[in-house]
């Protein structure tokens, strides 16, 4: 391809599914050139797998041809804002690939475009910024009608897609380091004017694949899917001192149809947050978070829990799938958080399949929240917390097993626990403590409350849906290619 840089030539795209092809992609020119006067061990291989129909580019580049330095010292703002605008010319040929190559690339925030894959190779570590003033102010999420740190506007997010469709962030497990060191300690001394940013955001984004990198240190959220759909999030790493403020680590938001598989999260604050929106503002926008699978995650929290839904869900959060979940050392496993004047519904919701080691509690459901953006908040909008199931639990060395509080007058009806052992240990507080909750239970220890009685026909499963989603049949393909070396 004309454009692509002589230390990049695209050989092949291979396997897609079990169907093996060797679709050259680029000017034939180019590949038969490349394959004539390269040998092997002159080529560096690479593997990603890429979601659906997009996944494989047609054409690659480096950072390095757009002037990017790895030195962990000069500033790439430049060099990812020139790579990205000029790969946005071909996101309708093919699309295009950004690698990332080993270094330490120093940069401020950037956004991303159509048909495009931000690869970064096994070394490489993308260093955000700590000069504050390289943060552009952007608009706040008008379903939140405030930056959640401060009212007003928000800080960028490292790195951003705003209306894109078909965008991958891959590697061969590279990094993205927020630094965020600076903003939890302007955070926690009250001096930021406005919210941290987020590692990662997609805002009205379809086709979204974030797969197989390490996330460190974020100065907020990890991974913040807003307003998008068809998400996939896959192996990833995400990585934050426990005691950092709000490293949320994947949080969708306003959301349909995303999976989360195969993460492992040690962070500050819920590992999976689910929400859509904030009170009047999340009310008007209306959009909720629903059809959403989760598997195979690893959750280390001390202070929260593994999956939340809310606090914010004035858009609704409806259609949520948890199995194989596992967690050590974290507050609580699955907790839905409300308040009045959310409005909405957290509604079937099915757990299964958890596996927990050192919690503060099992079961956490809490009905009076509070946080209110502003003081314009409905008081009879009040939140629907229905059909929720848990199934297939152990715990082991958790202090209490449930605190299931509802809203007075509205309580959280339609809970289902099933198989559930809790092995509790040194508890002060009461092992159930219920309040305004409806349901039922078996095969549970230790004994539920009252109000979780067991059934009198000892069900033997909670609800659990069996057919697939649709972004249960998006397929991964594997993409290759290789290149000389420089
Ligand atoms: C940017 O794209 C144009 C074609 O659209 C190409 O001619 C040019 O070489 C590219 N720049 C770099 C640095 O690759
Ligand atoms: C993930 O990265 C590793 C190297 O760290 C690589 O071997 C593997 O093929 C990658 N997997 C996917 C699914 O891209
Ligand atoms: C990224 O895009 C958003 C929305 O289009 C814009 O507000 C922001 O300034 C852009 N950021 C950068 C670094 O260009
Ligand atoms: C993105 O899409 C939304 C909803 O369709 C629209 O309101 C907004 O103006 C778009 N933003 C940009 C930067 O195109
Ligand atoms: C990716 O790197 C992280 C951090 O070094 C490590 O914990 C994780 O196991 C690695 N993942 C893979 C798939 O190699
Ligand atoms: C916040 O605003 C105040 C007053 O304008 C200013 O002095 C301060 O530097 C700002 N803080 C940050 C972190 O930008
Ligand atoms: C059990 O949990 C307590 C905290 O409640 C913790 O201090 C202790 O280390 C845990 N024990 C084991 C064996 O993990
Ligand atoms: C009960 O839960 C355990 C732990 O998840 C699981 O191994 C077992 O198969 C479940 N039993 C039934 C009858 O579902
Ligand atoms: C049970 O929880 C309620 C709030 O839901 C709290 O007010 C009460 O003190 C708790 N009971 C005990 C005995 O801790």
């Amino acid at each position: 391809m004309e454009h692509s840089p002589p230390i990049f030539h695209v050989l092949m795209i291979l396997v897609l599914w079990t169907v093996v092809t060797a679709a050259f992609v680029g000017t034939a020119e180019g590949h038969r050139h490349n394959r004539r006067g390269s040998s092997e061990t002159e080529l560096e291989a690479f593997q990603y797998a890429a979601a659906g129909a997009g996944g494989c580019r047609a054409h690659v580049a480096s950072l390095t041809d757009f002037g990017g330095v790895g030195d962990g010292v000069t500033s790439n703002t430049a060099a990812f804002a020139a790579a990205v605008s000029n790969l946005s010319k071909v996101a309708c040929d093919g699309g295009a690939m950004l690698v990332v190559p080993a270094g330490r690339w120093l940069t401020g925030p950037f956004n991303l475009t159509n048909h495009f894959t931000l690869f970064l190779d096994h070394d490489a570590v993308i260093l955000a910024t700590q000069d504050i003033n390289e943060w552009p102010i952007i608009d706040p999420l008008p379903s939140y009608g405030r930056g959640r740190d401060a009212a007003g506007g928000r800080y960028s997010n490292l790195i951003m897609g705003d209306n894109l469709t078909d965008v991958v962030i891959t590697g061969n497990n590279g990094t993205i380091d927020g630094q965020g060191e600076t903003w939890w300690k302007m955070f926690r001394n009250k001096e930021l004017n406005y919210t941290r940013g987020y590692l990662i955001e997609f805002m009205y984004c379809i086709q979204v694949m974030i797969s197989n990198i390490t996330l460190v240190n974020s100065p907020s959220w990890n991974v913040h899917p807003v307003y998008s759909s068809q998400v996939i999030v896959s192996g990833i790493t995400i990585l934050a001192p426990v005691n950092s403020p709000n490293t949320d680590g994947i949080n969708p938001d306003s959301s349909s149809n995303v999976r989360i598989e195969d993460c492992y999260i040690v962070s500050g604050d819920d590992c999976i947050a689910i929400k859509s929106g904030w009170d009047e503002y999340g009310i008007a926008f209306n959009m909720p978070s629903k059809h959403i699978v989760i598997r195979r995650l690893t959750c280390i929290s001390p202070t929260s829990a593994v999956i939340a839904l809310g606090s914010e869900m004035s858009g609704g959060i409806q259609d949520v799938r948890a199995e194989d979940i596992t967690a050590i050392n974290s507050e609580s496993g699955v907790r839905i958080k409300t308040t009045i004047g959310r409005g909405a519904y957290v509604k079937d919701i099915f757990v299964r399949g958890m596996n927990l080691h050192t919690m503060k509690w099992v079961f956490w459901m809490t009905g009076n929240y509070g946080q209110h953006p502003d003081d314009n908040f409905d008081p009879k909008a009040i939140p629907m917390v229905q059909d929720i199931s848990y199934s297939n639990v152990v715990a082991e060395n958790v202090t209490m097993a449930a605190k299931l509080e509802g809203i007075p007058g509205a309580p959280f009806t339609g809970i289902c626990i099933y198989n559930v052992t809790a092995e509790v240990v040194k508890s002060k507080k009461p092992i159930w403590n219920c309040t305004d909750v409806e349901g039922v239970s078996s095969h549970v220890t230790p004994t539920p409350c009252a109000q979780i009685p067991e059934s009198p026909d000892r069900v033997t499963h909670c609800p659990f849906p069996e057919d697939d989603l649709p972004v249960d049949c998006v397929g991964l393909e594997e993409c290759s290619f290789r290149r000389t070396k420089p």
